[in-house]
């Protein structure tokens, strides 16, 4: 007999991340990780180098410098937030404290790949509510929920679809749940969104609601793995339990808080990915391509039935030019792909690297 994981686990398909490498191609244009194309404020790159200095010591395991700046950037109570290794690890820890096998997760059909794997990881098992038109569909996800249902896991802009929905339909999902059912609003785009981001803050007196955040997209500090959750007080107690003493480092800690007083760079961020998007989407109708509507920092788009080339041949074709973009197949979404919004350079590189494969 040889050791067995628990069988939700055989369920889980691997995190495909962002390809960063093409065959044959010594520099490639990263256009696959909706990381920021500005990169990050130079003020958070300034202290992650100083902080090198202090590389033999353990970071502070409760994070309460970090914890602090951002309470006092979102106006929100400092001993409500919990820090991950990303959003990805609050995620993790939500599962791991609050589903048990048998137990229910219920998400949008196009979701962010990360809250299957931490669900099932749990031993819980997921359910994909349809969408319309690549959209959250809140009445779908409420028909999900039943006895079993323990989570509801929904994305503000929603990735890797890239669309929204209006703020008071997620504030009627949550209406919708019963108490018991914790809903995980990640807003990892919130800041791109066309709706004010401080309308999330409206669902932070729920008792069964976590806001997640990531200084991944907006800051640009994908590399150091920032995330937190504002939990409510006794769900942060009991994530806090779990999450292992050390999990943010103190170089990430340092750059994360400097990188939030960097007011100028995160507003140039929102206007580059906002002219971006939209500038994107344009070529890409242009070329005959329909561009699901953007409200992130990237555009998704739908290659249509009848064009010459497959989204799989596209994916194919721009990597071949050293051009990298999201397939999204194992989205359920093959005929899409998803491209973020770049700097000038990567964007006439991707421009013309499509030109060339559409024209040849
Ligand atoms: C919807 C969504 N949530 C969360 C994340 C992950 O963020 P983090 O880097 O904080 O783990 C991503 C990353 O692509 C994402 O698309």
């Amino acid at each position: 007999m040889t050791p067995t994981p628990k069988p939700t686990i055989a369920e889980i398909e691997p995190y495909r991340p962002g390809k960063s490498q093409a065959h044959g191609v010594a520099r490639v244009i990263k256009l696959s990780a909706n990381e920021n194309a500005l990169g990050c404020s130079p003020a958070a790159r300034r202290a992650f180098v100083e902080a090198a200095s202090s590389l033999h010591l353990y970071p502070d395991s409760r994070a309460a410098k970090l914890r602090e700046a951002l309470a006092a950037r979102h106006d929100i109570a400092s001993e409500r937030i919990v820090l991950g290794a990303g959003s990805d690890e609050i995620f993790s820890l939500a599962c791991q404290a609050y589903l048990s096998p048998g137990d229910v997760m219920v998400q949008p059909r196009f979701a962010f790949a990360a809250w299957a794997i931490a669900a099932r990881a749990a031993g819980a098992h997921v359910v994909s509510a349809p969408e319309r038109e690549y959209a959250v569909d809140v009445d779908a996800m409420l028909a999900c929920v039943d006895a079993r249902t323990r989570m509801v896991f929904v994305a503000n802009p929603a990735s890797p679809t890239g669309t929204s929905i209006p703020f008071a339909d997620i504030e009627r999902l949550h209406a919708g749940l019963p108490e018991h059912v914790i809903l995980i609003l990640d807003g990892a785009y919130a800041e791109f969104a066309d709706f004010d981001a401080a309308c999330y803050w409206r669902l932070a007196g729920a008792p069964n609601v976590i806001l997640t955040r990531t200084f991944s997209k907006l800051y640009g500090l994908a590399t150091l793995r920032v995330g937190w959750g504002y939990c409510p007080k006794p769900v942060a107690d009991a994530l806090n339990r779990i999450r292992l003493p050390f999990n943010v480092s103190a170089p990430a800690q340092a750059a994360a808080i400097a990188a939030l007083e960097d007011a100028a760079f995160t507003a140039r961020s929102i206007e580059h990915a906002k002219a971006g998007r939209a500038r994107l989407a344009a070529t890409l109708t242009e070329m005959g391509f329909v561009a699901l509507p953007a409200t992130a920092n990237f555009v998704t788009l739908r290659v249509p039935d009848a064009f010459r080339l497959s989204a799989a041949d596209i994916n194919r074709g721009l990597a071949e030019r050293g051009v990298l973009v999201r397939a999204l197949d194992n989205y359920g979404m093959p005929d899409c792909l998803r491209v973020t919004v770049g700097d000038d350079v990567a964007m006439s590189a991707f421009d013309a690297a499509l030109r060339s494969l559409l024209g040849a």
